[in-house]
């Protein structure tokens, strides 16, 4: 841990969650808690709740939730330490400075100055792109029909015709020449020193999530090779992490993305109003974008250049969101080459139903895959079955592969039977996906029953969170080891301390986890749920009820361990008395 604990709740404490959450989410009192909009997921009717009470954001619908370190966390993309400095400096509270390791320090302070010098150069190009000098590249961005809004609102600028005056300047703000070689703004040349690497560009500004400057896109005013030129990754610059348009588009509301190839077809989307539109930055998509988009998306529509190359890297795109969970489909930009020039012929409104229209990820790449095939020739018809057949397989589950089956089939003219018998007995031949029958269950039963019991555990722990002076009648009975997933194991010996101690605070526990994930997960344990009973007794026989639950699923999980676990005999014997206590046992809820 970096900061001290105490300072981590000092810091939580003063921080109400309720306050924080509004200036990012609109939200509405309802009983006990606030009710709005999930900004995780896209919803039309609120699930996203923060209590005050327990200082904790929860959303009924995704899942996401924690205290308000880890809400800045997910919404910001802040790392722990990032969300604490933020919320300390918001409470006006002064954090020591860190010991970081000499090496961990060396590395901060080197990235640190890097984005300062991309910060000082994109300024510089800024102002460039408004002098005289800068007034050929002002007028080529509005031949492109940018207007002055859009042109400030992306930051562009213009490396001027001379070779070393970025460099003249950021030296004369003090920059060793080393710095700016790093920061991939300069190249040294044995014969002429070192000079800059964008001379004569219009300049795109590529920014993280935070809007921070990490590197450059040029590009050449006219024709001319290479067009586009490109900052190389630096310490702050990876490109396979990071989108063009990303810190715009994160925010836009919408239930899907646009993924597209270049700087200039996401600025022309956004001014036309497609602010959910993104690019890869002068490479091929990767994973690691996929991952990116997969924060604030399930639905990715690729805008690609209807020509070769576009097609192919369509289709390498599709299968990377395919791996990472995503929906890919494909947008229709004919007779156009890109959405900058769709847009700037046929208008905002068209690509508007375009986007409706877009095609689904799979019957694109059977549509591309058809072209391959001479359809009048039964032996190539046969084939291209085949090859649709195989493909089918790639659906695990049976709807969403029948579904396919059946679309498939309607556009190709194939019978529906026939095509099923072809993948069938692809899917046995090749053990590529089940055969169609319902799965006799066996894995699956045990899942749900494991669910079932840290479902139990979960509720038993929420029951603990919202009324705490529970903890004193229950204590003789339950213990951590009777939580058996580990990470509720953990929460519950660090909860039931704290209920001990009487120095209990619910999202402060959150933050003894440092991984977003496992907040988001102690967050699920705190707000599972309750059923809404009235009466007194039917929520003691509740309560009751699922205590006895989680102790039985306890001792049954040791008894099945005997032998292997030396405890495991005393938690068995134990846990037995326990039980049998419990089961005389009133406990007594408040009204
Ligand atoms: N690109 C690159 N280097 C090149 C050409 C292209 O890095 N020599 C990248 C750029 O990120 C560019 C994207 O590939 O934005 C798409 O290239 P292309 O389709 O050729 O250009 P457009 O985006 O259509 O650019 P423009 O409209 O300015 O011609
Ligand atoms: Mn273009």
């Amino acid at each position: 841990m970096y900061y001290p604990d105490e300072l981590i709740e000092e810091v939580r404490s003063k921080n109400d969650i309720v306050e924080v959450i509004s200036g990012y989410v609109r939200m509405q009192k309802k009983g006990s808690a606030y009710f709005g909009l999930c900004p995780f997921h896209s919803e039309k009717s609120p699930s996203f709740s923060v209590s005050g009470a327990k200082q904790m954001y929860y959303c009924f619908g995704c899942g996401a939730g924690g205290n308000v370190f880890t809400f800045l966390m997910n919404y910001e993309n802040f790392t722990f330490r990032e969300s604490i400095q933020e919320l300390a400096n918001r409470a006006g509270i002064d954090l020591p400075e860190l010991e970081y390791s000499e090496s961990a320090k060396k590395e901060a302070d080197k990235k640190g100055i890097l984005l300062e010098i991309n910060k000082e150069a994109a300024k510089y190009f800024y102002y460039q792109l408004r002098q005289p000098q800068g007034k050929i590249g002002y007028e080529y961005l509005l031949k492109r029909e940018l207007s002055q809004e859009t042109i400030h609102k992306f930051g562009l600028g213009f490396a001027n015709k001379t070779s070393n005056d970025l460099v003249a300047y950021l030296k004369s703000k003090g920059y060793k020449d080393q710095q700016l070689v790093e920061a991939g703004l300069a190249g040294a040349d044995e014969k002429y020193g070192l000079h800059d690497k964008f001379w004569n560009r219009v300049i795109f500004p590529i920014m993280d999530i935070n809007h921070r400057a990490i590197g450059f896109g040029g590009r050449v005013m006219g024709d001319g090779n290479p067009k586009y030129l490109n900052s190389p990754e630096t310490l702050v610059f990876d490109k396979s992490r990071n989108l063009y348009g990303l810190n715009f588009a994160r925010t836009s509301r919408k239930n899907h993305m646009i993924l597209c190839e270049g700087y200039m077809d996401v600025i022309s989307l956004h001014q036309a109003g497609f602010t959910q539109a993104v690019a890869s930055l002068g490479t091929a998509f990767t994973m690691g974008q996929a991952t990116l988009l997969k924060r604030y998306t399930e639905t990715v529509l690729l805008a690609y250049d209807s020509d070769e190359a576009g097609t192919k890297a369509a289709l390498r795109a599709l299968n990377i969101l395919r791996e990472t969970g995503l929906m890919g489909k494909v947008i229709d930009l004919k007779p156009y080459k890109d959405p900058d020039e769709l847009i700037k012929n046929l208008g905002a409104e068209e690509f508007s139903q375009r986007l409706d229209k877009a095609e689904n990820g799979f019957l694109f790449e059977i549509r591309v895959l058809q072209r391959d095939f001479n359809l009048k020739d039964p032996e190539e018809k046969t084939r291209f079955h085949r090859e649709i057949a195989k493909r089918l397989c790639q659906f695990s589950e049976e709807v969403e592969r029948d579904n396919y089956l059946e679309a498939v089939a309607a556009s190709y003219h194939i019978g529906y039977e026939n095509l099923r018998k072809l993948m069938q007995s692809y899917a046995l031949k090749n053990g590529m996906a089940k055969p169609i029958e319902r799965p006799k269950s066996g894995i699956q039963s045990k899942n749900t029953q494991e669910e079932s019991i840290r479902k139990n555990q979960r509720l038993l722990i929420t029951w603990l969170v919202e009324e705490p002076y529970l903890y004193t009648s229950v204590k003789d009975f339950l213990s951590p080891e009777d939580f058996t997933d580990e990470l509720y194991r953990e929460v519950a010996e660090k909860l039931f301390e704290e209920l001990k101690s009487e120095k209990f605070s619910p999202a402060g526990l959150v933050s003894m986890f440092e991984e977003e994930e496992k907040q988001r997960e102690v967050a699920r344990l705190f707000n599972t749920k309750l059923n809404m009973l009235t009466t007194k007794p039917e929520r003691e026989k509740a309560f009751h009820d699922i205590l006895i639950k989680v102790k039985e699923q306890s001792l049954e999980y040791y008894s099945g361990r005997l032998g292997s676990d030396v405890t495991a005999i005393n938690r068995v014997i134990s846990g037995k008395v326990a039980l049998e206590n419990l089961k005389k046992t009133h406990i007594s809820l408040k009204e």
